[in-house]
């Protein structure tokens, strides 16, 4: 299997963001998500006409990921039209630290230059389930 370096991961995201369905913001985002077995899953914003039912990129990927039973996964890269690397938000970060505080993330500009953190950094205290103690 060739090894799926970030660059690579990060063209792949860029190549996803074609596909993007962005016709009220204009804003176009993708993803590309490297799974633990070596195979890339990606994804594109998706918006609606009822706006709050869009969903970004970097979930559309995840879910996608995990529809074809992937559930580890090691780097997620992240790519918009734009001078300043793509950064994911808030709403990704906590989906995506669901699955590990060790996945890499590889936020990039139009040009494909990243800048990378870990899913931990970008989201520290992510919320968790800890219920209460039944009595
Ligand atoms: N968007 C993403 O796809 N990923 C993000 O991390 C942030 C924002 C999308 C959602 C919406 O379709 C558009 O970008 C503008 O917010």
């Amino acid at each position: 299997m060739t090894r799926v370096t970030p660059a690579k991961l990060v063209n792949m995201a860029l190549e996803a963001r074609k596909h993007a369905y962005a016709p009220y913001s204009g804003f176009k985002v993708g993803a590309a998500l490297l799974a633990a077995d070596g195979e890339v899953f990606t994804g594109c914003n998706v918006e609606n006409a009822s706006y709050g039912l869009s969903m970004c990129a970097e979930r559309v990927a995840l879910f996608n990921a995990v529809a074809q039973g992937r559930r580890s996964f090691i780097a997620l890269a992240v790519a918009a039209d734009t001078e300043d690397y793509c950064s994911p938000c808030g709403a990704c970060r906590q989906v995506l630290a669901e699955f590990g505080g060790d996945i890499a993330v590889y936020m990039a500009n139009k040009d494909g230059a990243f800048r990378a953190a870990t899913a931990v950094e970008l989201l520290p205290a992510a919320f968790a389930l800890n219920y209460p103690q039944v009595r």
